[in-house]
């Protein structure tokens, strides 16, 4: 009998990445490749990478080097890499890798079965085209559903914003929207697998859509998953405060099924370095959006990302970013130390801030955000959240979910009761989750 194929796969970056590698481990299968989690089982090794930090490329070589032994001692072992990283590399990285034998880019999933099997007869193989159509979606099957509770379903991939700072244009190309049709026909197929919670995915699906007359925009599109049944609870990501709507907005008062969170990105407090990032809003552009979902949703999370040491910023314009943490009071926030990209604009932009002085605005930024979170947290005590029970909590004697507003929540009840949303009353609020007590069943 033939021993089924053992497949290692390593996930860096975005949701994006997570949901093509979910992609990634169905398409393996089709070709006889059982997932495992210990390399040292595997016949093929596959990472799908993320570009989106300096010495990213680095890693990966880095990383491959380990991999590079293994084969020493296992000869047929097959090692791919995807993603971003292979997107920017391509060819390149065979001729430093030639112990590699496929590179896959961000379009060209559908081409996985084929280049691997061609390895498994000892060719090397390179795809990178970029396949700007909106078939590229659904060339092969989704992802399969294995139950789970919540799932991310593709709507829009690229982006054409071209954030002076961003990668993400170079290695996921132009932006492209998947037929509304199919994903309602997704989204339909994974309520009727037992999913209760899809997140829409894109890298803006804010500005989703065909852009024709009479064809659906995001806010359409929300309304139209909302009626899939059996979908209790709807999320997206991400967001570009710019392309927020206010028929968007409205779409938080409007519809139930929409959780009240919303990531929105701000990546500065500062005008001048906004404009340098050619985020195309200002400060006070950016605070009237959060108003007006504020006032449309009352009681709805916000969570960020945040760029320190972008050239340019000075100890005022850092200062406008602590300010506008404060103003906007975040429940989470992710920050970074700007690093310069290959390709993009900023990299050509003279990089005044120095090391430590980035090192220590990150740690300000991160302390101050720390005390809002906590504040945050312990703010939920005493009130009723509706928890999306997802399963067990990791320490295993109690359920682990989220609030409508993505805090995670840790309260005792029946592991039955993964997948249904229950009222809980918060009983603690700590740094990084909610504690509660499940009100009715
Ligand atoms: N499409 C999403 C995510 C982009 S990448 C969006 O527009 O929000 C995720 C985050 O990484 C960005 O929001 C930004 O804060 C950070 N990031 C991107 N490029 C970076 C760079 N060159 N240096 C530091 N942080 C960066
Ligand atoms: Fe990058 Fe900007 Fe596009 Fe986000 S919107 S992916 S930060 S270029
Ligand atoms: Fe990274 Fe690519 Fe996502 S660069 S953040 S994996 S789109």
């Amino acid at each position: 009998m033939n021993k089924a194929k053992k497949l290692y796969l390593e996930t860096f970056g975005c949701q994006m990445n997570v949901s093509d590698s979910e992609k990634i481990v169905t398409l393996m299968k089709g070709i006889g490749y059982q997932q495992t989690a210990d390399p040292v089982e595997a016949d093929l090794v596959l990472l799908n990478t993320c570009s989106i930090r300096a010495t990213a490329e680095q890693r990966v070589y880095g990383h491959l080097g380990k991999f590079k032994s293994m084969k020493k001692q296992k000869p047929g072992l097959i090692i791919g890499v995807g993603g971003c990283v292979a997107q920017q590399e391509g060819e390149r990285l065979l001729r430093k890798a030639p112990f590699v034998s496929l590179v896959f880019g961000t379009h060209n999933l559908h081409l996985l079965q084929k280049m691997v099997s061609g390895a498994e007869q000892g060719k090397q193989s390179v795809a990178t085209d970029f396949l700007d159509d909106e078939k590229r979606f659904d060339l092969f099957p989704h992802a399969e559903s294995e139950g789970g509770v919540s799932r991310f379903v593709t709507v829009m991939q690229g982006c054409d914003n071209f954030c002076a700072y961003c990668i993400v244009p170079h290695v996921r190309g132009r932006e492209i929207s998947r037929s509304a049709d199919k994903v309602v026909e997704e989204v339909a197929a994974l309520a009727a697998a037992g999913v209760t919670e899809v997140t829409l995915l894109g890298q803006n699906v804010n500005s989703y859509g065909f852009k024709e007359p009479g064809a659906p925009d995001f806010a359409d599109l929300l309304r139209l998953v909302a009626q899939v049944e059996g979908i209790e609870r709807l999320r997206f990501t991400t967001s570009h405060p710019k392309d927020i709507s206010p028929r968007l907005i409205a779409c938080f008062a409007e519809i139930p099924k929409l959780a009240p969170h919303i990531h929105l990105p701000a990546q500065s407090g500062s005008d001048a370095v906004l404009q340098g990032m050619n985020r195309g809003y200002t400060r006070v552009q950016y605070l009237e959006k959060v108003r007006a979902l504020r006032d449309a949703c009352p009681g709805i999370q916000f969570t960020g990302d945040m760029i320190v040491g972008f050239p340019g910023e000075d100890e005022a314009c850092f200062e406008q970013t602590m300010e506008l943490i404060e103003e906007v009071q975040y429940a989470d926030l992710f920050s970074f130390i700007y690093s310069a990209r290959p390709g993009t604009k900023a990299a050509g932009f003279p990089d005044e801030v120095r090391r430590a002085e980035k090192q220590a605005r990150l740690e300000r930024l991160q302390a101050a955000q720390k005390k809002i979170t906590l504040a945050r947290n312990e703010s939920f005590v005493g009130g009723v959240q509706r928890v999306l029970v997802e399963g067990p909590s990791s320490t295993g004697d109690a359920l682990f979910g989220r609030t409508g507003g993505n805090r995670a929540t840790v309260m005792n009840g029946d592991p039955a009761l993964a997948g249904r949303l229950v009222e809980v009353r918060i009983t603690e609020g700590l740094q990084t989750l909610l504690k509660g007590e499940i009100l009715d069943v």
